[in-house]
């Protein structure tokens, strides 16, 4: 009998944040760079330097290249911008170190407002707003049929990293730029 209380309580969470607090999606544009200027993911050099590249308008010169492909996507709540992700390919050697160039999808970027980290509290891992952008952009990354997505974390971002071992990324080791390479397997 718990069991199943256990098993309603989820269920009726999981409806309650898909109904209210489901993000949506839009495609970044460079008409859009006024309007990502309040964005703000924290005070350390890794929060800043997340948040400049989308302000600044780095993200439209990584989208125009070529070699890189970038997309990035907006989410929004109430017409508040929540978070945003962007998704590229790439060949690199996974595990970091070996001599072993894969292609690979790659996260180049990620942040959620401060205002909206750990929320909505009681949320489960995918209904979170940081969870609910990692799944669009592994399902988009499954798109790619390639058989990694992999990113890049500055090894001091202990909450980043404690957020991707939730989404099962495993610790590649140290890449270029020595930042912390994790990646989860897609095929
Ligand atoms: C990384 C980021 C997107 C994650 O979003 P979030 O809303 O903070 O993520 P969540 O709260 O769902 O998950 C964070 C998890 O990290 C873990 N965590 C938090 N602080 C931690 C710490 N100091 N050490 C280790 N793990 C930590 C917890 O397990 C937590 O999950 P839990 O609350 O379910 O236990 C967000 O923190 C962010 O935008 N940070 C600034 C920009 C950034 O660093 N981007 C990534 C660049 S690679």
């Amino acid at each position: 009998m718990p069991g199943v209380l256990g098993i309603s309580w989820h269920a009726i969470k999981h409806w309650y944040y898909s109904h209210f607090c489901r993000l949506t999606a839009t495609v970044l544009t460079e008409a859009d760079i006024p309007r990502v200027q309040g964005f703000y993911c924290g005070s350390a050099d890794w929060e800043t330097y997340v948040a400049d590249w989308l302000k600044s308008g780095e993200v439209i010169k990584d989208m125009k290249n070529p070699r890189r492909q970038t997309q990035t996507w907006l989410f929004w709540r109430r017409r508040r911008l929540v978070g945003f992700g962007s998704l590229g390919k790439t060949r690199r050697p996974i595990p970091a170190g070996t001599p072993q160039f894969v292609d690979a999808a790659i996260i180049p970027f990620f942040g959620v407002d401060k205002d909206y980290h750990g929320k909505p509290r009681y949320a489960s891992r995918d209904d979170r707003y940081a969870g609910q952008i990692m799944n669009h952009l592994i399902h988009h990354a499954r798109q790619f049929d390639l058989p990694y997505l992999c990113l890049y974390v500055d090894p001091e971002n202990d909450r980043a990293k404690g957020f991707y071992r939730k989404f099962e990324f495993e610790d590649m080791g140290r890449g270029k730029n020595n930042m912390d390479v994790m990646a989860i397997r897609l095929a």
